[in-house]
């Protein structure tokens, strides 16, 4: 069996748990109906069992069972879930008290404790190391502190590997106690360890039981060094070979993988800084303890004692670094001390064979001490983890000790372990038991006491000062004369004789006598009656040694045993230590109770076989003394609670408490409890607590609730989102009023900026409008500014469209000057784009137009109709295709009697001809053309004046013809423009021949009309088309 304690203020049960989750039996003991049934005890951690369900509390106990399979409930992810958790509010674990520990130690910053207790094989080492590998993952680690880690972890492989060992009950075993602390910083980041071990079982070193083994490392050594290695230390692979190996006839285990555990501590004596020299060292003393036990004794030629393994004994010189010779001395003789005269003995065959065993336990022991203090030292926060930086870091404490032993014979191992428990469980109670009835009490509480067995006596009987087991076994090793286990024996049955729990074959009656034999005494433990014989008591407890063996090896040149053996031991005359196992567990006792306890108990169900044996529970339910637990815990209470928890958890059954209570506590709780109708027995109020008695009115509140809830729940839901949106809405809503506010200022801003500038602006136009007349000043110079601007501006914006376009906006007065150049230049621009843009006939035609403009423009009636009418280049289309002259049709009126003859005029480069079918009838050259007369009316007549006194030429030729102006424009062009064209207003006079003339007179009248007059003129009437 094997405990755990958990704080005692935490007495709450899972409540919330209890209904909805884990229905396979209860997970708190409390709970439980039928309290004080046994059965029902084990029945409820045998359904558990069943359902891989191993942990269950009792209160703040944590019972756990050895499943003895991996239940993959280790994992990280168990981890996590357990952190940070209220310890009830999840079913139970080990990592529910280790996190509860953990939190305890950070928030209350005290150094907390574990206690771990159970019998061999329940699982104490195991949850040692779930503890430990729970810190490792969940607590805070910084790179320099992983190496820490590493280490607290890996020194687990070293320690079970020198000090655990195969038994009946455990493959496992350990064989020592022992108590570790780990050390955390304020940020609770583990800072350093230190490991207090108790109680190694030497006698293993040296025998071992029928199918157990002897510990781990020789095994591992054996099938796991390398073969140089074994050649060195003189080994052979062949644990059968060995006489400290083969007592228990159980070389080898089927769980066990020597080979692999053995390449698994040598990396771990890495890992925690073990130097190569300091390794070696420490095999050498682990193959000389099997040398040791090979070294066998004979009688020599003359009848003395004397070893008769030469070889070993040379490896035993060369291992331990003694001298040969001497250590041959001091394994066969003993040096005593007589009359302040020092004499050397020989040792008879059994003398040497005990002294050649204490020297293999003695040196086995010490090395096992040196390997913790070397561990220790390497987990060390600084120098001295305890005395520095205690101020700032807390310790949580982990006992891991052997648990109760009884066996076929039990001798004096047991005894010490036996009382070891006893202490542990004195322990318990006072944490327990104790402490709950001290509540009720601090309570005041009425209530009747509950029996428990208070083991106190049994432990008065082992360790009471002169009349203690212990006191008489020192006096009796140290008593001059012939002190024997016998005589032990009966100064016991003087001493102890009429104890109700110590029994001897003597002191007992006829009844009980036989369970006891002569060489036995009975102790009645409290968790049961075990036997235990003297034999070999006092030299157990003497640890014998003698000085001569002592002094061989405390010259030594190995390291590692001059570290173990001191040399004022051998020059220290005084009294000898013998009582070093008692004292050991009186100090663990010491420094767990000056810790927090936490107390987990493990039932071990049964071994290898995996199921519920109900009779190896039932056995460590009593001797744990869980229901005397569990009778305490409920006889008084099943439940307890703060008013405040209290109220604050049930609050919402009770309207008038719900939603907050605003008197006193215990008034609150009262008005609570009358709303739910508990009856007067079923609870009490303390001064702080309420106390509720029978499981099933905690339960039946839990029910309602569970009932409550969803209501709750919606409440809260309703509530939390409500708040949740109206935080949101709040949140937008401010956020809008302040976009708001802050667009609305800048447009505001920015409106009566533009405000402030227009009126600047007008007040500047008005007051430049007043002024505009005067010259440039300040007052006017906007508005100055202004019109100009305006003005080009307007310019640039509407600029004139076309060259014919002749409107220009009226400029202000300074401007006008550059308007008059803007003008022209603007309509240079525009003509010179028209330049550009126009077509080579385009342009052949504005020349005529121009030079017919040049001609008629003002002159002639007809001459704005012509205008838009484009010139061609010949009327005549024959004519036109032939040559590159002009041609049309006029009408010739001779120059006497005017008779009108159809002709032809075509006009060539230099020369003007008249044609009539085909024929020239008459040639012109421009060169003789005079001049050309045309009346200002629109009658198609014109004169062309030809010299007269050329006599081959013939005189003047009064033409007429349509497209008149075209006609005097195309000749004009073509000769040149030298000819000048004579505009009359009423009559053209025309040579006609022999210096006689010819006149034609003009008219105006309603249409055109040709007609000889009365004087011989010609009478020519047109219609005047433009008034
Ligand atoms: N929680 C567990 N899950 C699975 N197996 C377990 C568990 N606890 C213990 N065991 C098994 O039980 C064996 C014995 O456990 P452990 O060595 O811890 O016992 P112990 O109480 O320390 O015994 P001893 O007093 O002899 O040292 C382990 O080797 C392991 O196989
Ligand atoms: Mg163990």
């Amino acid at each position: 069996l094997l405990w755990i304690l958990i704080p005692g203020r935490v007495h709450l049960v899972m409540e919330s748990t209890l209904t909805a989750r884990d229905r396979v039996g209860v997970q708190d003991f409390v709970l439980l109906e039928n309290y004080t049934s046994e059965a029902a005890f084990i029945e409820n951690l045998r359904r558990r069992f069943g359902e891989n369900l191993i942990y269950t509390y009792i209160g703040s106990v944590l019972v756990s069972v050895n499943p003895n399979k991996d239940l993959e409930i280790y994992s990280k992810a168990h981890m996590e879930r357990y952190r940070g958790v209220s310890f009830y509010e999840i079913s139970p674990h080990i990592y529910a008290v280790s996190d509860n520990t953990y939190r305890a130690m950070r928030t209350e910053r005290r150094d907390q404790c574990i206690l771990i207790s159970g019998e061999s094989g329940a699982g104490k080492t195991e949850v040692s190391k779930k503890i430990l590998q729970y810190y490792a993952t969940t607590c805070p680690v910084t790179d320099h502190l992983s190496t820490l880690r590493d280490r607290l972890l890996q020194s687990n492989p070293v320690l079970e590997a020198f000090g655990n060992a195969k038994t009946l009950r455990n493959d496992n075993s350990s064989r020592f106690g022992k108590y570790m602390d780990v050390q955390f910083d304020f940020r609770g980041a583990p800072i350093g360890g230190h490991i207090l071990n108790y109680l190694l079982e030497k006698s293993r070193v040296v025998h071992q039981n029928h199918g157990e083994r002897n510990f781990h490392i020789f095994y591992q050594l054996l099938e796991g060094g390398e073969q140089d290695l074994l050649s060195k230390l003189g080994l052979e692979r062949n644990a059968q070979k060995y006489q400290y190996l083969v007592k228990g006839c159980c070389p080898r285990v089927s769980s066990i993988n020597d080979k692999n555990d053995w390449r698994t501590v040598r990396k771990a004596l890495t890992v925690i800084g073990f130097h190569e020299d300091e390794v070696e060292d420490l095999l050498n003393i682990i193959a000389s303890v099997l040398h040791l036990g090979n070294t066998q004794f004979g009688e020599g030629k003359n009848g003395e004692n004397q070893i008769t393994t030469e070889p070993q004994l040379k490896y035993l010189s060369k291992l331990l670094g003694v001298d040969g010779a001497a250590l041959r001395e001091a394994l066969t003789h003993k040096k005593i001390t007589a009359k302040g005269e020092e004499m050397i003995s020989p040792l008879s065959f059994e003398q040497a064979v005990a002294a050649r065993d204490a020297l293999a336990k003695a040196v086995y022991g010490r090395t096992f001490t040196w390997l913790v203090v070397k561990i220790n030292q390497s987990l060390a926060f600084k120098d001295d983890v305890y005395n520095s930086s205690k101020g700032s870091s807390s310790v949580i404490g982990l006992l891991d000790i052997y648990g109760f032993e009884v066996f076929q014979h039990n001798s004096f191992e047991q005894f010490c372990i036996n009382y070891c428990n006893e202490k542990l469980q004195q322990l318990f109670i006072e944490l327990t038991l104790k402490s709950e009835q001290e509540e009720y009490e601090a309570e005041g509480i009425t209530w009747e006491p509950v029996k428990y067995f208070d083991n106190k006596i049994i432990c008065d009987l082992v360790e009471g000062k002169h009349k203690g087991l212990i006191s008489i076994l020192d006096e009796e090793c140290l008593r001059p004369g012939e002190p024997s286990d016998i005589s032990f024996l009966e100064k016991l049955e003087d001493t102890l004789g009429g104890h109700a729990h110590f029994v001897t074959h003597k002191l007992s009656n006829g009844k009980t006598r036989k369970a006891v034999s002569r060489e036995e005494f009975k102790l009645i433990h409290y968790a049961g009656e075990v036997n235990y014989s003297v034999n070999g008591f006092l030299d157990k407890n003497k640890d014998l040694l003698y000085r001569n063996l002592k002094e061989v090896i405390c010259q030594s040149n190995c390291q590692v045993l001059s570290q173990c053996f001191h040399r004022e031991e051998v020059t220290d005359q005084k009294r000898p230590e013998t009582v070093r196992y008692t004292h050991t567990h009186t100090h663990t006792h010491t420094h767990t109770h000056s810790l927090i306890c936490h107390l987990s108990v493990i039932i071990h169900p049964v071994k290898s076989i995996r199921r519920f044996d109900e009779a190896l529970v039932r056995h460590q339910v009593k001797y744990l003394g869980l229901m005397e637990n569990l009778r305490v815990r409920r006889a008084g209470f099943a439940y307890r609670r703060h008013y405040e928890t209290f109220l604050q958890r049930y609050k919402s059954l009770c309207p008038r408490t719900w939603p907050n209570w605003q008197g006193r506590l215990a008034d609150g709780v009262a008005t609570l409890v009358q709303h739910l109708g508990y009856k007067p027995e079923e609870y009490k109020l303390g001064k702080t607590k309420i106390f509720i008695r029978f499981p099933k009115t905690l339960f039946s509140t839990e029910d309602s609730l569970e009932a409550r809830r969803p209501a709750l729940v919606l409440t809260l839901q309703t509530s939390w989102r409500g708040y949740r949106e109206r935080a949101k809405y709040l949140r937008i809503r401010q956020a809008v009023i302040v976009i708001q506010s802050a667009w609305r200022g800048m447009i505001s801003r920015q409106k009566a900026r533009r405000r402030r500038h227009a009126v600047d602006i007008i007040r500047k136009f008005i007051k430049g409008f007043i002024y505009r007349h005067y010259e440039r000043c300040p007052e006017n110079e906007y508005f100055l500014d202004h019109q100009r601007f305006s003005f080009l501006m307007m310019l640039f914006r509407n600029p004139p469209k076309s060259v014919l376009d002749k409107s220009w906006p009226i400029p202000p007065p300074c401007l006008t000057e550059a308007s008059e150049h803007l003008c022209r230049l603007c309509m240079r621009n525009m003509m010179r784009a028209y330049c550009r843009r126009i077509q080579p006939e385009w342009k052949k035609q504005m020349e005529q137009k121009v030079v017919a403009s040049q001609i008629f423009k003002d002159q002639k009636d007809s001459y704005p109709q012509s205008v838009p009418k484009l010139f061609v280049a010949s009327r005549l289309s024959r004519v036109h295709s032939l040559t590159q002259c002009y041609g049309i049709a006029v009408t010739k009126y001779d120059r006497r009697g005017y008779k009108a003859r159809p002709r032809q005029l075509l006009l060539t480069s230099s020369f003007a001809m008249l044609v009539a079918e085909a024929k020239l009838k008459q040639r012109i050259d421009y060169a003789t053309l005079r001049s050309i007369s045309v009346s200002s009316l629109s009658d198609g007549f014109m004169v062309l004046h030809v010299p007269s006194e050329d006599n081959k030429q013939k005189s003047d030729v009064v033409l007429q013809c349509d497209h008149l102006i075209e006609v005097v424009t195309k000749l004009a062009t073509m000769a040149d423009k030298k000819i000048k064209v004579n505009m009359s207003q009423d009559s053209i006079t025309f040579a006609v021949a022999r210096g006689k003339e010819g006149v034609i007179d003009f008219t105006s009248g309603p249409e055109l009309k040709v007609a000889k007059c009365k004087k011989g003129h010609l009478l020519v009437t047109a219609p005047k088309l433009n008034p």
